[in-house]
């Protein structure tokens, strides 16, 4: 049987969109010389902070490089430590990774898979530099605790919302908490086509190192320092951007509405289902369960012609993570849940009848 629902579609951008978007690009190829588009991604940079509820911005080509940037704007080096969740995309870790430092796996909530406050305290020591929660599969953290913790030790803070574009947490923008760090990839709620990246932030002096690192003020600052990484978003991903923030409430709500029907569709004492943090509002970018025989019921479900994915392995279970990095740590949240959790087709567009059929089939599969 062929793909009946398959787990992502990118080209369902509603057609006025579409339109909109190729006369931007089309304004955008008509820019007479790099400062006219300098100005240009400047003015989406404005709208894009406007957007996430922060003061300044720094539009880049990816969400590693939002991250990687911000982490070396604080200072991380060789030998600090940054704590992250186990459960996370890797470039969470890469991140870190790629500036010699490493990163220090944290245990996450059953509930909801992001971080667990709680077990971030044992894991500090007089080497960790940053703490960076993740909104993962568009869910939030406990965002305010992760504050407290960070500000009683002295630890910056770095929102890695890759998932969360347009997320609430008590009535405030994912990202807008701490330096907030977004992948504008295509696969994202809100994202070009191909990769780009956001810096949400408020304090002048860090955006402006951030800055400084994309373009130098002088050429003999970038000799010196040899620190230019020009790996600024470019102006055709930031046209496409542009118009796409203005469906992005709209694309929210459509994946919430998807949830919500998943939720009380799916009703099998077996799978579990996640619980979102009280007084937040997540963007569901993945509509995950949780079901012990995970990889026997994701391919019955394609045998029914309706395509999965898994979710991550926790990285401390992950072979060079646990190679280089491992403490040989128990984080036993993690561990239960990996190889459990799938995550079902819920793009923007997914049609009714194709939610109906992954719930039919779903109930059908017994002891699913
Ligand atoms: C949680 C998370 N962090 C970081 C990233 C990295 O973003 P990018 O692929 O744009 O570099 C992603 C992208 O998938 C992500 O999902």
């Amino acid at each position: 049987m062929g793909t009946c629902v398959p787990y992502i579609d990118y080209s369902l951008i509603p057609g006025g969109i579409k339109k909109e978007i190729l006369l931007e690009v089309s304004r955008v190829i008509s820019l007479r010389n790099s400062g006219e588009h300098e100005q240009y991604v400047a003015s989406v940079t404005q709208l894009l902070a406007q957007y996430f509820q922060t003061k300044f911005g720094v539009a880049v080509d990816s969400g590693t490089t939002a991250l990687q940037l911000s982490l070396s704007a604080l200072g991380v080096k060789a030998g600090d430590e940054v704590i992250i969740p186990t459960y996370t995309y890797v470039a969470t870790a890469l991140a870190v990774t790629n500036l010699g430092a490493k990163p220090v796996f944290a245990d996450i909530k059953f509930n909801d898979l992001t971080i667990d406050p709680d077990c971030i305290e044992s894991l500090i020591t007089s080497r960790t530099k940053v703490v960076i929660p993740v909104h993962i599969h568009g869910l939030c953290c406990d965002i305010k605790k992760i504050q407290k913790i960070c500000m009683k030790h002295k630890i910056a803070l770095v929102e890695d919302a890759s998932q969360a574009h347009g997320a609430l947490i008590h009535g405030k923008k994912a990202g807008s908490f701490g330096i907030g760090c977004f992948s504008l990839h295509t696969s994202k709620n809100l994202g070009g086509i191909g990769d780009a990246g956001f810096i949400a932030l408020n304090d002048k002096d860090l955006c402006r190192k951030i800055e400084q690192f994309l373009t130098p003020e002088s050429p003999t600052q970038t000799a010196l320092e040899g620190r230019r990484t020009p790996c600024t978003m470019d102006a055709i991903q930031a046209a496409i951007i542009q118009k796409k923030l203005a469906i992005l409430d709209m694309v929210n709500d459509q994946k919430r509405e998807i949830a919500s029907r998943y939720d009380t569709f799916i009703v099998s004492g077996t799978i579990k289902k996640a619980v979102p943090m009280k007084d937040s509002r997540p963007v569901y970018r993945d509509y995950f369960i949780l079901a012990k025989n995970r990889d026997a019921l994701r391919d019955r479900l394609l045998k029914q012609g309706i395509e999965t994915k898994p979710g991550y392995v926790p990285l401390h279970l992950s072979k060079p993570f646990d190679r280089f990095y491992g403490h040989r740590q128990k984080l036993p949240v993690s561990e239960t849940i990996a190889g459990q959790v799938l995550l079902l087709p819920s793009f923007f567009g997914l049609s009714d009848g194709q939610l109906k059929r992954v719930c039919a089939v779903l109930r059908g599969i017994k002891n699913a």
